[in-house]
C-alpha cells in the first residue's frame, strides 16, 4: 500500500458491521476496508457469512449494528438504487437477465435503467442508435459481440455470466461487487472470466466472493477470510494461505491440503 492509499482512505469500509438472525450472529463485528483499485476477495468456509455481508453492503438486508461507508460517506441507511447511483453496483445473477431477450436487448435494458425513467430522449431514433452503439461496445468488452442477436436462453452458461457482467458495466460502476463469478463453470470458462475480470477491473475497484482459490490467487490483491461471521485473517494470497488459523478453519474441506497447496478449482 502506498502513502497515497493511506491518505485517500478505503473506498468501501465497514465498522463493527453485525447481523443477527433471531439471536444467531451471522456477521459479527466486521471491520472491512477495501482500497481503491484493488480486487479484494471475501472468502471463508460455508456459512461464514460472506453472502450476508454482501447483502448488507448492497442493502438487501439491514444491519443489526454497525456502519458502512462508501468514499468516506455513510451509506448505512441508503437504499440499493441509491448506492448504485453512487457507483457501487452488485453484479446481478442470471435470474435478472431476461432469458427471452437477445444479449443486445439485455444490455440495452440495463443502459435504459441507468438513464432512469424520467429521461425519454432514447425514444428518439437517434438516441436509440446511440443506445445500440453503446450496448454493442459493452458486448465487445466482454467478448460477446458475436452473441448480440442470440437469445440469452440459448447462450452457453459461461457466456451468460459474461453477459451478466456486461449488464453490470452498463450501470457505469466505480466499484463492482461480484458474487461467485465463476460458480459452476468449467476450467475454460473460468479462465475466460478471470481474464475478463482483470480487464474490466482496470480503473475500478472490485469486491468478490469466490470459492475457487486458484481464481483468488490469480486475481486478488487482498483477501479477507471470514469464519463464523468474524474476520479470521486478512492479507495477500500468500500470507492468508500460510496462516494456520485459516488452514484450521478450512479443515475437513478439500481446500487446504496437507502440503498447503490448493487443488485447482477447490471449493472452500
Ligand atoms: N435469512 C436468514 N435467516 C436466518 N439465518 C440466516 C439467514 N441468512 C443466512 N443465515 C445464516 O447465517 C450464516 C451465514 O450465512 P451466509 O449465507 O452468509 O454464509 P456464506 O459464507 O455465504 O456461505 P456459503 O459459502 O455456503 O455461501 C449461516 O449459518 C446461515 O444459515
Ligand atoms: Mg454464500
Amino acid at each position: 500500500m502506498s502513502a497515497n492509499d493511506v491518505l485517500k482512505g478505503p473506498v468501501l469500509e465497514t465498522r463493527g458491521l453485525t447481523k443477527e438472525f433471531r439471536g444467531f450472529t451471522a456477521v459479527d463485528d466486521v471491520n472491512l476496508q477495501v482500497q481503491e483499485g484493488h480486487i479484494h476477495a471475501l472468502i471463508g468456509p460455508n456459512g461464514a457469512g460472506k453472502t450476508t455481508v454482501f447483502n448488507l453492503l448492497t442493502k438487501f438486508l439491514p444491519p443489526t449494528r454497525g456502519e458502512i461507508l462508501y468514499r468516506g460517506q455513510p451509506i448505512t441507511s441508503k437504499k440499493s438504487n441509491q448506492i448504485a447511483q453512487l457507483g457501487l453496483v452488485r453484479s446481478f445473477q442470471i435470474s435478472a437477465v431476461f432469458a427471452h431477450m437477445t444479449a443486445l436487448e439485455n444490455v440495452r435494458v440495463a443502459l435504459q435503467r441507468k438513464l432512469g425513467t424520467s429521461f425519454h430522449f432514447w425514444k428518439s431514433e437517434k438516441s436509440l442508435d446511440h443506445l445500440n452503439e453503446r450496448a454493442l461496445e459493452l458486448l465487445d468488452e466482454v467478448g460477446l459481440r458475436e452473441y448480440a442477436d442470440t437469445l440469452t436462453v440459448e447462450m452457453p452458461y459461461g457466456r451468460k455470466r459474461a453477459l451478466e457482467l456486461a449488464t453490470t458495466l452498463a450501470l457505469d460502476p466505480t466499484m463492482m461487487l461480484l458474487d461467485e463469478p465463476t460458480q459452476g463453470m468449467g476450467a475454460e470458462d473460468v479462465d475466460r472470466i478471470v481474464a475478463l475480470i482483470k480487464r474490466v477491473s482496470q480503473g475500478r475497484t472490485v469486491l468478490m466472493v469466490e470459492h475457487n482459490l486458484s481464481v483468488v490467487s490469480r486475481l486478488c490483491d487482498r483477501i479477507t477470510v471470514l469464519a463464523r461471521g468474524s474476520v479470521l485473517a486478512e492479507g495477500d494470497y500468500e500470507a492468508v494461505s500460510r496462516n494456520p488459523l485459516v488452514r484450521e478453519a478450512y479443515m475437513g474441506s478439500d481446500a487446504a491440503q496437507e502440503d498447503g497447496t490448493e487443488k485447482e478449482g477447490a471449493a472452500v
